[in-house]
Formats: structure tokens, C-alpha cells, sequence
């Protein structure tokens, strides 16, 4: 890693546990306890309550990144949810840097809301929290399957090493994601999220195609128009109505 990759540490400062219930929750108690835990990086080696969105387990195994960002809370909590989208664009930069420093071919995409596809199969997701008795901070949390990939029934799921990449550990993937987060972020700062929706959108999954989404609550299928600015999904179904959709599960009819 060369010294250009590692200027992420001039703003962020890492901290590094050996063992964790959850990095969000980690990052949470500390914003509790302390004054200033700004653009602090909460890293684990392992993760015993990993969790996922929607209430969901993050089936959390060593060799694998667990990592959270705290953030300061500088928007409206439906701007801050624009972090996901940074965190995702830059999970895709670092992921397919890696891919092309080690010569390896894959195809990688977003797929909405946070999910990141290695050949069409999730290797990383992301959970965002608040924290702080008045949500001062938020809390970018990510994971990234690196080393191993957690068998759940139904999910097609991988990890970088499954796809190829053997002699990668978590260390660098941590390095590379900061580093574009980093970039983002700041970018997001100057009120740029213009440019990364249309960046996101250029590698997002689906876009344009037919898909369906099951909030949990109703399944709704139409063409995937784009994400507005809240991060909320545009489908249009077949009477032509327009939806905006804030969470779901999508799914590509292909
Ligand atoms: C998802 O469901 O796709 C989001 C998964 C987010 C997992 C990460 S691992 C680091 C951080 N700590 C947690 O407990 N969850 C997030």
C-alpha cells in the first residue's frame, strides 16, 4: 500500500479490537462515553453479534472486514441516508481496484438499496445507525465477506477469496475502502451527491429492467427508473404510476 492510499488517516483515526459484539454497537457505547468520537474507525478482527439490516443477522466469520465509520450528523437524517450510497460507490472502487492489482477478471455491481455483487452474488452490505442521545453522529457500518462466505439458505452469497482472490486479507480491503470512502465523503461534504447518485446509478443492477421488490409487506414489479435524492427507488409499474420506494428486498427477473 503505497503512502498516497493511506491519507485516509489524516482525518480518521482506527482503532482495532481483537473481539466485538458489533462494530456499530462498539462505535455506539464509544459515542456514548466519549465527547469528541468524530471520524473515528471502529475495526474488528472478529464479530460475535454481527448485524445485518431489517433486524437481520450479519453471520460474521474471521478473516472477514467488520468495520464502522462514525460520522458527524452535519444533515437531515434523510440526506445522511446518501451515506450509503458513498459507502457502496466506494466499497465498488476499492473492491474492483483489488480485482485489477491482483489481475483478476469479475464483474462487479450495487445492487439497491447497499448491496455490492461480485458475478451477480453479494460480497458486502452496509448498515447505517445514528448514535448519540440526540443522533448526533451516524454510523456507517460495513462488512465485506474477504476470506469466508457465510452458507444461508436461498442467498447467493460469496466472498472476495471465492472469487479468486486467495492472498487477500482484510487489512487491505479496509485500506482501500477508507481510501475511496475518504474520497466520497468528501465529495458528498461539498454537496456533491448529484455526482455520486450518477455514478451509483452507471453500476447499479437492474437499472431500466424489469424488477420486483418485496418491502415485507407487498411485492411491487415495473421498470427500475433510478434513485431520487433521499436514496428511495423509482419503479414504474405497468399503469404507468411512479413509485418511490424506501427499503425492500429487490429482485431481478432474469
Ligand atoms: C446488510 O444486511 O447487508 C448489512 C450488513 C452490515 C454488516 C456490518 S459488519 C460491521 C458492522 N457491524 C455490524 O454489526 N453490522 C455492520
Amino acid at each position: 500500500m503505497s503512502a498516497n492510499n493511506l491519507r485516509w488517516l489524516a482525518k480518521f483515526h482506527l482503532l482495532i479490537l481483537d473481539e466485538v459484539d458489533s462494530t456499530n454497537e462498539e462505535a455506539k457505547r464509544i459515542v456514548a462515553s466519549d465527547n469528541s468520537p468524530n471520524y473515528l474507525v471502529v475495526c474488528a478482527k472478529k464479530q460475535i453479534a454481527g448485524k445485518g439490516r431489517n433486524g437481520r443477522v450479519w453471520e460474521s466469520q474471521e478473516g472477514n472486514l467488520f468495520v464502522s465509520v462514525i460520522v458527524p450528523k452535519t444533515a437531515s437524517l434523510e440526506e445522511m441516508s446518501q451515506l450509503s450510497f458513498v459507502s457502496s460507490l466506494a466499497l465498488y472502487y476499492s473492491i474492483s481496484s483489488i480485482f485489477q492489482n491482483y489481475s483478476e477478471q469479475s464483474s462487479i455491481t450495487l445492487k439497491w438499496p447497499n448491496d455490492v455483487l461480485v458475478n451477480d452474488k453479494k460480497v458486502a452490505g452496509i448498515l447505517l445507525e445514528t448514535a448519540g442521545a440526540n443522533s448526533e453522529y451516524v454510523v456507517v457500518g460495513v462488512g465485506v465477506n474477504v476470506k469466508k462466505c457465510p452458507m444461508i439458505q436461498g442467498k447467493n452469497i460469496t466472498s472476495l477469496f471465492d472469487e479468486g482472490l486467495h492472498f487477500l486479507d482484510s487489512s487491505e480491503v479496509l485500506n482501500r475502502f477508507m481510501t475511496y470512502f475518504y474520497k466520497y465523503y468528501q465529495l458528498w461534504i461539498a454537496d456533491q451527491f448529484i455526482e455520486i447518485r450518477e455514478k451509483w446509478l452507471k453500476r447499479s443492477k437492474g437499472l431500466g429492467q424489469i424488477i420486483t421488490v418485496d418491502s415485507g409487506f407487498e411485492r411491487v414489479s415495473g421498470k427500475f427508473l433510478d434513485i431520487d435524492f433521499s436514496g428511495r427507488l423509482r419503479i414504474q409499474v405497468a399503469s404507468g404510476q411512479i413509485f418511490h420506494l424506501n427499503t425492500g428486498e429487490v429482485f431481478f427477473n432474469d
